[in-house]
């Protein structure tokens, strides 16, 4: 079901969806594994598709933790919700979480888990999304994306890990998830 509703998505929206399959349980594991929920207070989720992240993110965070989820399609956010019904998901573009973070009478956040498809997006909107970004990260915070191998390839996949590695004082990445479809590994970036 989350397949064939993620190729239907990829088919109307292709550069908004940048994938035509959902990420794996294990690259789940890998980039909440990586994203030190634990210690975390305040954790957003950019992109959350059908929610793959999003169940590992819920079972991870100290309970007391504020988490949400900025989600641009409204398909994919009753996707989330349905999969994930204790989650908080706005119906809104990841560039529009300073104004949800000011409603929970927050202004940083410990940790951003993205789904995002950089590689599909322009210079001018990686950009925005990365002033963002930086906006919104407490210093030392992280920020978790993954990426496909495949979009190394891409000058905009290129483009995009320049930008991380100017911006953000350290810049790793994680092992290969060679059974993702395709194989992804994770950036973690912290501020
Ligand atoms: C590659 S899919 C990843 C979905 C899921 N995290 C996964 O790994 O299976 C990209 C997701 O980002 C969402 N998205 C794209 N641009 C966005 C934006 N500006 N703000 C919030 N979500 C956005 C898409 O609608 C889609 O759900």
């Amino acid at each position: 079901m989350a397949s064939i509703n993620f190729i239907k998505q990829f088919i109307i929206h292709p550069t908004q969806t940048g994938a035509i399959w959902p990420s794996s349980a294990e690259l789940a594991q890998v980039i909440t594994d990586a994203a030190g929920l634990a210690e975390a207070s305040v954790i957003v989720e950019w992109g959350p598709g059908t929610g793959v992240f999003t169940e590992q993110i819920l079972l991870k965070k100290p309970k007391d933790a504020l988490f949400f989820a900025m989600e641009l399609n409204p398909d994919f956010v009753r996707a989330t919700q349905t999969r994930c019904p204790e989650a908080q998901i706005y119906h809104d573009s990841a560039t529009e979480t300073p104004k949800y973070l000011t409603q929970h009478h927050q202004s940083r956040c410990d940790a951003v888990i993205c789904g995002l498809p950089w590689a599909a997006f322009d210079e001018s909107l990686q950009d925005a999304l990365l002033d963002t970004l930086l906006d919104i990260l407490q210093p030392d915070a992280r920020f978790l994306t993954f990426a496909y191998l495949q979009g190394l390839l891409l000058p905009a996949g290129r483009r995009f890990r320049k930008k991380l590695q100017s911006r953000f004082s350290h810049v790793t990445t994680t092992r290969t998830v060679w059974r993702n479809t395709p194989p992804a590994f994770v950036y973690v970036a912290t501020k």
